[in-house]
């Protein structure tokens, strides 16, 4: 269906979209990579990575044979490490089935993709008429045609899914997907949109109505937890005790220092209060350091390792503010 938001969002588009490394390609394991990435990941962050994972592992076959911790280690400091280890286990699988799936259900079958991300990728890089619906959709589309369904629910989703759906042009949805995306994050934005200068505001409901501002409507969010940490350098001899973390958190595979203060071993204060923000919780960290010419027994799970050899792991950002303080 051609309608006048879709023909007006497709050359604000050619004229106003963002010039990206995987827009210049149509090939499936670029866009995918650049998908995962983004999943949880701001494009200015998330570029200068892509860029990194493209030259260390050009091609699938060269990302499924490296080590998860390769990977991780690649990955360290965007966040969510499942999108890593989901990655690296997609290109495995990729690898075993001999090419990179062209159908939508061959897609969302990989590891670490869900509906949104197979109709990105199905979109971009094969034509798969697959509508994406995220947040700038709902803006976009909650805006325009003064829609008061609270996002979040399975209602809405229903609803703007089809909506975003029908308003798929036929020759160019990935170009019509990505339009949304840029739409949302430059001109439809959350605060302070730019209604004066929007080539969609003579059809804006929202803006006849005087419900810009109060459009998309949200539902209560889940409150944010804070917890506390602590996180202690042990230094004995040149070297320190670290633990991988086991599966079932966000931080599984990478490896931390001692979370607890052991008897018998001083410690010295290095921060106190360091906040951390995640998504659904904020951490806040005290930083210790604690040396002794004597090793003590380590807690379950730790390792020594050589203070030289630290940089061969893979660490949550909170270890790495942990090691700045040090110096
Ligand atoms: N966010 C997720 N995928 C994106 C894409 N292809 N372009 C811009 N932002 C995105």
């Amino acid at each position: 269906m051609s309608t006048q938001i879709t023909e007006t969002l497709l050359t604000w588009y050619d004229r106003y979209g963002r010039d990206l490394p995987w827009r210049r390609t149509r090939n499936p394991y670029a866009i995918w990579l650049s998908e995962i990435i983004l999943q949880q990941t701001r494009i200015a962050q998330g570029q200068a990575y892509w860029e990194r994972f493209m030259k260390h592992f050009p091609n699938v076959e060269t990302l499924a044979a490296a080590s998860e911790d390769e990977v991780l280690r690649l990955w360290e400091g965007l966040g969510y490490y499942s999108r890593a280890r989901n990655l690296h286990a997609a290109a495995q699988q990729i690898v075993t089935q001999g090419t990179f799936p062209v159908t939508l259900e061959g897609i969302r079958a990989l590891k670490g993709i869900g509906d949104y991300t197979a109709a990105a990728i199905g979109s971009i890089a094969f034509g798969i008429p697959a509508a994406v619906v995220d947040g700038n959709v709902y803006r976009v589309l909650a805006r325009y045609y003064g829609i008061s369904t609270p996002v979040g629910s399975t209602a809405a989703k229903k609803e703007f899914t089809a909506l975003a759906q029908s308003l798929l042009p036929a020759g160019r949805p990935g170009d019509f997907n990505q339009a949304m995306m840029d739409f949302g994050a430059i001109q439809c934005t959350p605060a302070n949109p730019a209604c004066l200068t929007c080539p969609l505001a003579s059809g804006c409901q929202a803006l006849r109505e005087g419900r810009v501002e109060s459009l998309p409507v949200k539902q209560r969010t889940t409150a944010i937890q804070t917890r506390k940490v602590d996180y202690i350098y042990l230094r004995c001899k040149g070297r320190t005790a670290i633990r991988r973390r086991g599966a079932g958190d966000i931080w599984q595979g990478l490896w931390e220092p001692l979370t607890e203060l052991l008897p018998g071993v001083e410690a010295k204060l290095l921060r106190q209060g360091v906040r951390h923000q995640l998504t659904h919780r904020t951490l806040i960290a005290d930083f210790y350091l604690a040396e002794t010419h004597q090793a003590p027994a380590l807690p379950d799970g730790y390792v020594w390792i050589q203070e030289a050899e630290l940089d061969r792991y893979a660490k949550p950002r909170l270890f790495e503010l942990l090691l700045q303080s040090l110096d």
